[in-house]
């Protein structure tokens, strides 16, 4: 609808009728004003299937929903990196939302994986920015191609489950801006989501529906978002300043409670009603999109969208580890599938997201339709009980047998529900014990034992080394071709939080920075269990001539990249071909590599492609705090094909050249380094001293030469590099303060 008759309909309502519109009806629609023609809206959860809920409404998945689709969860979709299947995800979603006349989904999850511990971070994405904007990116394109609105949620900084309604995210201007709304960034700008769910938590110290930094300043005039802006569900703090700070909605109902402090606060003059007026335009111009493009023909069809999920999930499945190719498994071998997730697969996360699966399929299920096994040479054996942490004795001795007497022995293995939910954090990265003990057992009997994960985080494997194979499923397909979203810690205390994480006082100082997941790990040259974009396939793969097509750019040229992938292996499979940027040198403290572009391709035996990758100015730059904005610093980038986060195949330099120079401004206690560092400020340095001191600074800069014994031409460097001005006058006969001065004064001019 455009604007001018939106305006023309808030300009019909009642000052009651506009707070009211600012809050929900019941647990899951906005209200309708009948006499002027605006709807009520249904909103659902998602974000992996619609969980539709009709009388019993909660936001904790006790209550059942519509029986419906359940689709990978975002910790799955993510490894697939591809971009079109999770477009493919969305446009399905999208239908199922017109046929069941759901105006918007409250998805998808989006925050960063800052800790392997966090409650939910088998909804969420990754732990990196640029992957989880564009995964999101991709699926938020897919629902509103559909006409369906989504709600990328939790605007932000919402990494812990522990305390989410009164802790504070503490973070440094860097750290938010190139990590927690980098994951949002990319997304808004590009698809316009038309809502924004903000989170329950503070940010430093001010709660996200209040933050007019994050909801105003950059959500909508720095990114351009022109949605509305929902709470979480009772994630509203004060209503009055959350509505001055740009939140358009509270979610669920307030029974009334908060629209009389808005109706009060404008009749008080504390609340400018253009203010309200602003915020039902934001809504009226969304519920009029959706009312104007409904699809009254669209149907549920189920059995079809869980032939898409099957599809899903098999781009989703990561080959983590597969010794003398045990994987795949060949018809004519003898297999026993162990544990009963075989039968009974853990295919979702608590909470929130938790769908009511009109069909769920097992392994056990899954040999129907997959060709290379046989049914009859697959047996299948419990192995565990329902009691976690308890070896049920007779079922281990039972696989053990098994297993002896198969070919291969394959696990089901993975953490039970109670272990990942909305509402808390795990505290270690364990498997429940029972499984572990029977995973040794069985490798113990069995050389080719194979693992088959089921969770939605980071597990530990102190079994690794005595197994042949390992497939975290997250949820299971035929043809791995996923990679790891995520880095798989060693153990929970290398992780970069372990120390805070969760915080104290309701505070949790992100002090680790931009240091998050791999960009800890590979700074740190440590050992994981598996690296950030790590996933192997049935075929090999090999990645050569790499060309960067200048080596010198400016930095507001777009640089293309090419690279060949040739499947050097015997049968088909897809790959993901992931771009790092490494600066080499700089003054800034900076992660050791970044991802800046991927791209998935599928490869015959034999067949190349060239991939190609197109870089921009933020491929190079950092967030400056000197100037509020993204800053390139002059000098090399390595521009780097990776394996993964860790191994890197191929490199090529190229030089970028900032386009952007600060004005500096010098003063008595700027360092020679920092004035030498400046054309200009060296200039002015080097005339002035040549003018103060004459001969004597020739001999200065003769030992500065490190002509002496005591001292070496390094050390005088470094000394010098870090001596401020003023330091000048007790060392250099001729230097006086006033001379200085006029120095900085000159280079001051010359900046500006
Ligand atoms: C969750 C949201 C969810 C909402 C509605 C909240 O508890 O944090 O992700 O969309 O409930 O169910």
């Amino acid at each position: 609808m455009e604007m001018n008759k939106i305006k023309e309909i808030v300009g019909q309502m009642t000052l009651e009728e506009k707070a009211g519109l600012c809050s929900g009806l019941d647990f899951w629609h906005t209200k309708g004003i009948e006499r002027l023609g605006i709807p009520s809206e249904m909103v659902s959860d998602e974000p992996h299937g619609l969980r539709k809920q009709d009388q019993t409404a909660d936001h904790l998945g006790i209550n059942d929903s519509i029986k419906a689709v359940c689709f990978p969860a975002g910790c799955a979709t993510a490894s697939s990196f591809n971009r079109e299947l999770l477009t493919k995800l969305g446009e399905t979603l999208g239908e199922e939302c017109q046929a069941e006349n759901v105006s918007t989904i409250l998805g998808p999850a989006m925050n960063i994986k800052r800790s392997p511990l966090c409650g939910r971070n088998f909804e969420y994405y990754s732990e990196d920015p640029f992957l989880s904007a564009e995964m999101a990116g991709a699926l938020v394109h897919g629902v509103q191609s559909k006409n369906v609105g989504t709600s990328p949620k939790h605007f932000m900084a919402n990494n812990q489950e522990y305390h989410r309604m009164t802790s504070s995210s503490e973070m440094d201007e860097h750290t938010m801006r190139e990590i927690y709304l980098a994951s949002f960034e990319g997304m808004i700008k590009k698809e316009k989501p038309w809502t924004i769910m903000n989170s329950y938590n503070k940010l430093n110290g001010t709660y996200l529906c209040e933050n007019k930094e994050m909801l105003t300043d950059i959500l909508r005039k720095e990114w351009g978002f022109d949605g509305y802006i929902m709470t979480d569900w009772g994630a509203m703090n004060d209503r009055v300043e959350a509505l001055k700070a740009g939140c358009n909605l509270e979610m669920p109902s307030c029974g009334g409670a908060t629209d009389a402090e808005i109706v009060a606060a404008v009749q008080e003059g504390v609340l400018e009603e253009s203010v309200l007026d602003t915020s039902c335009e934001n809504l009226l111009n969304i519920i009029f999109r959706y009312e104007e493009n409904r699809d009254k023909t669209a149907v549920f069809q189920h059995e079809r969208d869980q032939e898409i999920a099957r599809q899903v999930e098999e781009e989703c499945i990561v080959l983590l580890k597969n010794d003398d190719s045990v994987l795949p498994l060949s018809a004519d071998k003898k297999v026993v599938f162990i544990g009963k997730y075989a039968k009974e697969p853990r295919y979702q996360g608590g909470g929130s997201s938790h769908i009511n699966s009109f069909k769920v399929e097992s392994a056990l299920d899954a040999l129907d339709f997959t060709k290379n096994v046989k049914r009859e040479n697959i047996t299948f054996v419990r192995g565990f009980g329902d009691k976690e942490d308890k070896t049920e004795t007779l079922l281990v001795k039972e696989a053990t047998e098994a297993a002896k007497k198969a070919d291969v022995a394959v696990i089901f293995a993975g953490l039970p529900d109670n272990f990942e939910s909305e509402g808390y954090d795990r505290k270690h990265l364990h498997m429940p014990n029972c499984q572990n003990e029977l995973i040794e057992a069985v490798a113990a009997v069995q050389p080719n034992t194979v693992v088959v994960l089921h969770n939605g985080t980071p597990i530990e494997m102190p079994w690794i080394g005595k197994i042949k194979a390992v497939l975290e499923a997250y949820l299971g397909g035929p043809n791995p071709s996923g990679h790891l979203a995520e880095t798989f810690p060693l153990r929970i205390q290398d992780t970069l939080c372990y120390l805070n994480y969760g915080g104290e006082h309701d505070k949790s100082v992100y002090s680790e920075g931009v240091f998050v997941g791999y960009r800890y790990y590979t700074s740190k040259e440590m050992e994981v269990l598996f690296p950030f974009g790590h996933g192997l396939s049935y075929t090999t793969f090999e990645n050569h001539n790499l060309t960067v097509e200048k080596d010198h750019i400016r930095e507001s040229e777009s640089l293309k990249v090419t690279v060949d992938v040739t499947n050097t292996g015997s049968c088909m499979g897809k790959e993901v071909i992931q771009l790092y940027v490494s600066p080499k040198g700089g003054t800034i403290i900076r992660p050791k590599r970044e991802l800046k572009g991927f791209e998935k391709i599928e490869l015959e035996p034999g067949e190349t492609k060239t991939v190609q990758f197109i870089l921009e100015k933020r491929a190079y730059a950092y967030w400056s705090t000197e100037i509020h904005d993204w800053h390139v610093e002059s000098g090399e980038y390595e521009i780097q094909i990776g394996w993964n986060a860790r191994n890197i195949l191929l490199s090529s330099v190229v030089y970028v050249e900032s386009e952007n120079v600060f004005p500096k401004v010098f003063s008595l206690n700027s360092t020679i380094g920092e004035i030498m560092a400046d054309p200009k400020g060296k200039a002015v340095f080097e005339q002035a001293m040549a003018a103060m001191a004459g001969e004597d600074a020739q001999s200065m800069s003769e030992q500065a030469q490190g002509d002496g014994e005591a001292i070496s031409k390094e050390m005088m460097a470094a000394m010098m590099e870090a001596t401020p001005l003023r330091q000048l006058i007790s060392f250099v006969p001729g230097v006086t303060k006033k001379a200085l001065e006029q120095l900085v004064m000159g280079a001051k001019r010359l900046s500006i």
